[in-house]
C-alpha cells in the first residue's frame, strides 16, 4: 500500500492499525513453492496465528505446522466438512506437531487423530507411547544455528551422537519413526547452517535406513530470511544450496517438509501507530507512539527483532528514540531510530514487515488493547 493510501486507511479505522495485505502472503507461498518444489510447505502457525492468514494459506493448498492443541484447532477448523477418510489423510499428511515437548493432556486429546509428532528425549517417547501410540514420530537433531536472529538448538534437539539410541527407543516401543527434523534458527543469515543441518541429517537418515529402519521424510524446519535490508541474504539462492543439497544427500522418493514462519507472513503486514506525546531527554527527542514492545513490536523482545519507523511529514532526520505507551521504562522499541525531529503529536509513523512474531506474541499490558488488524484481500 502507498503511503497516503495507509494514511486514509489510517484515519478512517483509527491506529495502531495492522495492515494485512493477503495478496502478499499468496505472492510469498507462491514463491516459495516454486523455488522448492520438493518441499511440501508447513505453515508454522506460531508465526502469526490470525484465523484469517491460516484460511488463506489453506486455500492455497500450504500444510501447516503447530506447536498446541488450541493451534491444532485453528487448522481443523476448515476440516469439518471433510468425510472422515479425508479428515484423517489431511492431518496425517498436512499437520505436524513441531513442540517437541507435548503435555500428557495434549497427546491424549490428538490420539485420535494419528497425529505427526516431533521429539528430542527419551522421556518422550514413553509419553507419547503412553498417551498417544497412533503418533508418527520425527526425531529433532541438534543442528548449527551460528549467526541465526532466534537461536533454537540450546532448547530444541537432540545430539546427533544420542540420535540413533532415540531411533532404537521409540522403534522399541513398538512406535514408529517416520523421519528426522531440526532447525537452523529463526531468521537464518548463515546459509552454512543448512549445510551442516542437511549433512548431520543425512548421515543420521542413511545409518538408520542401514538398520532396518524405514524412514521417508526428513523435516528442514524454518529460518528462511526475509528481506528486512538490502543485507539481507536472498532466499532465491538459499533455495539452489538447499535444491543441490537435497539431490546430493537424499533418495528422490522420500518427501521434504519445510515449516516455515516468518517467511509467508513478515512482509505482508504493515503497522501505522501515532505521536502521542514527545519529549526532550538528555538531549534526544523521545516520540511515544501508541504501540510498543508489550504490544505490536513484541517481536523486539522474543524475536530480537529491529523494526525501522518512516514518517509522513518532512523533515531534517536526525537518531530519535520511539517508545511505546505503557507506564513501564522497558518499554523502549529504539533508541536510535532515523526520523525528522520535527515530528507532532498526532503524526503517524509507518513500520513495514511486521508481519511476523509481533501481533502473535502481543499482551493487553496495562489496559492497551493492540493493534486493529485489517485484511486488505
Ligand atoms: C519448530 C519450529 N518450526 C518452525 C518455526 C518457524 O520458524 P521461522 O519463522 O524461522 O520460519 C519455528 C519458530 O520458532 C519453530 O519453533
Amino acid at each position: 500500500m502507498k503511503k497516503q493510501e495507509l494514511l486514509a486507511v489510517a484515519k478512517k479505522h483509527g491506529t495502531p492499525l495492522f495492515v494485512l495485505d493477503h495478496s502478499v502472503i499468496r505472492a510469498n507461498y507462491r514463491a516459495f513453492k516454486r523455488h522448492l518444489p520438493r518441499v511440501q510447505c508447513y505453515y508454522a502457525v506460531k508465526a502469526n496465528s490470525n484465523q484469517e492468514i491460516i484460511r488463506t494459506l489453506f486455500r492455497e493448498g500450504s500444510s501447516f505446522d503447530v506447536a498446541s492443541y488450541n493451534e491444532f484447532m485453528q487448522v481443523y477448523e476448515y476440516l469439518r466438512g471433510m468425510r472422515k477418510r479425508e479428515k484423517d489423510w489431511y492431518i496425517w499428511d498436512q499437520i505436524i506437531f513441531s513442540n517437541t515437548i507435548k503435555d500428557r493432556q495434549t497427546l491424549a486429546r490428538i490420539r485420535q487423530y494419528r497425529p505427526l509428532v516431533t521429539y528430542d528425549n527419551a522421556d518422550e517417547v514413553r509419553k507419547i507411547k503412553a498417551h498417544c501410540d497412533s503418533a508418527g514420530l520425527v526425531l529433532r537433531l541438534k543442528v548449527p544455528d551460528t549467526g541465526s536472529q532466534v537461536e533454537m538448538s540450546s532448547k530444541f534437539g537432540c545430539e546427533p551422537g544420542d540420535a540413533m539410541g532415540l531411533v532404537d527407543a521409540a522403534f522399541a516401543a513398538g512406535l514408529t519413526v517416520e523421519g528426522l527434523s531440526f532447525h537452523v534458527g529463526s531468521q537464518c543469515t548463515n546459509f552454512d547452517n543448512y549445510a551442516a543441518a542437511l549433512a548431520i541429517t543425512a548421515e543420521l537418515f542413511h545409518a538408520a535406513r542401514k538398520k532396518g529402519y524405514p524412514l521417508n521424510l526428513i523435516d528442514i524446519g524454518g529460518g528462511f530470511p526475509v528481506p528486512y535490508d538490502a543485507q539481507s541474504p536472498r532466499f532465491e539462492r538459499l533455495a539452489r544450496l538447499l535444491n543441490r543439497e537435497f539431490a546430493r544427500l537424499f533418495p528422490d522418493d522420500i518427501e521434504i517438509l519445510a515449516e516455515p514462519g516468518r517467511f509467508m507472513v513478515a512482509t505482508a503486514a504493515t503497522l501505522v501507530s501515532e505521536i502521542i506525546g514527545k519529549a526532550r531527554r538528555d538531549g534526544k527527542v523521545f516520540y511515544h507512539i501508541n504501540d510498543g514492545v508489550y504490544h505490536t513490536f513484541s517481536g523486539v523482545v522474543y524475536d530480537h527483532w529491529v523494526p525501522t519507523f518512516a514518517a509522513f511529514r518532512r523533515g531534517p532526520a536526525e537518531v530519535c528514540a520511539v517508545v511505546g505507551p505503557t507506564c513501564d521504562s522497558f518499554d523502549k522499541i529504539t533508541l536510535s531510530a532515523n526520523l525528522p525531529g520535527n515530528l507532532q503529536i498526532g503524526d503517524c509513523l509507518i513500520t513495514e514487515n511486521i508481519g511476523a512474531y509481533s501481533t502473535a506474541s502481543s499482551t493487553r499490558f496495562n489496559g492497551f488493547e493492540g493493534a486493529k488488524i485489517i485484511h486488505k484481500r
